[in-house]
């Protein structure tokens, strides 16, 4: 398994019409992310400068919007024009965008008032890349600066579906909407059988290959499998358990300031944000 994971859907992803929730962050996530950058452009104390883990559009014309720098990293050449292309501020003098791997940053120390990870951390393969990267964020983030990441973490008790009946009723009962469907069978009904609790992996080829299991045995239907399979990406993720996460994070010479769980879908229940700051 290679470490790093090329990211092979930029196609679908990049269109608008697909940067909506779970994919992008809400409306009110957003709203979130910008409140942060908004306090990083007006302390006077905090350079106004911001990195994106990834190339996310959104926050990246939010930090620009903001007079802040914006320095987008993205391993991927083919994600970071298609985002760019969807930027109101594309090619603006404050937008940057580099195209590496997060783990060969080298910025210097205390370069950024603020790192954004929108399901950055997610995309590590291993607890090992998870430190690294945290440790090169300790480093290039300012005293007072923060890091937001808006990412799946797994709450002490699993709120998500534990029945795969029970989910594709629900489903097709419309209780839950094409979302919830969606994220359910990608990040948790085969928690069981593709996560492994010690290293957090979670091994999303093989989890691809128990969705199609069930289409094979008629457990959904060739509309639902189409649903789940218009994204498939044969990744392994990593997903830490809330508090692992927190500790992690809190080890690096960070506080925890507060989270954030959007409504009304199940799946912000555990793909939600947190926001630390630099002690
Ligand atoms: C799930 S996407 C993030 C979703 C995105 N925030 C959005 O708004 O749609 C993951 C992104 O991280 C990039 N990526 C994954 N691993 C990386 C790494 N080690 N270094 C740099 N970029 C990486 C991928 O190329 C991809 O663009």
């Amino acid at each position: 398994m290679s470490n790093i994971q090329p990211w092979k859907v930029a196609e679908k992803r990049g269109k608008k019409e697909n940067r909506v929730p779970p994919f992008a962050p809400s409306e009110n996530e957003q709203e979130f992310y910008k409140k942060y950058l908004k306090s990083v452009s007006e302390d006077k104390e905090l350079p106004k400068s911001a990195l994106i883990l990834g190339a996310t559009p959104e926050v990246r014309d939010a930090a620009i919007e903001l007079g802040a720098e914006s320095t987008a990293v993205d391993i991927s050449r083919e994600m970071m024009d298609k985002f760019s292309s969807l930027m109101e501020y594309n090619g603006h003098s404050l937008d940057k965008q580099i195209v590496n791997n997060w783990l060969e940053m080298d910025f210097p120390e205390s370069y950024f008032g603020i790192v954004i990870g929108d399901a950055s951390f997610n995309n590590l393969t291993s607890k090992k890349h998870n430190l690294q990267l945290l440790e090169i964020c300790s480093r290039i983030i300012a005293k007072q600066g923060f890091l937001i990441l808006r990412q799946v973490i797994y709450p002490k008790e699993n709120k998500g579906y534990n029945d795969v009946l029970k989910l594709v009723k629900d489903f097709r009962n419309k209780k839950i909407g094409w979302r919830d469907f969606y994220i359910e069978l990608r990040f948790n009904i085969f928690r069981d059988k593709v996560y492994d609790e010690e290293t957090f992996q979670y091994d999303g080829k093989k989890n691809y290959e128990l969705i199609e299991e069930l289409y094979n045995k008629n457990i959904i239907n060739e509309k639902e499998q189409a649903l789940v399979n218009r994204f498939r990406n044969d990744v392994t993720n990593t997903f830490y358990p809330e508090e692992e996460f927190i500790k992690m994070i809190e080890e690096q010479g960070f506080k925890q300031l507060e989270d954030f769980h959007d409504k009304p879908y199940k799946f912000f229940d555990y793909l939600f944000m947190m926001v630390f700051q630099k002690k």
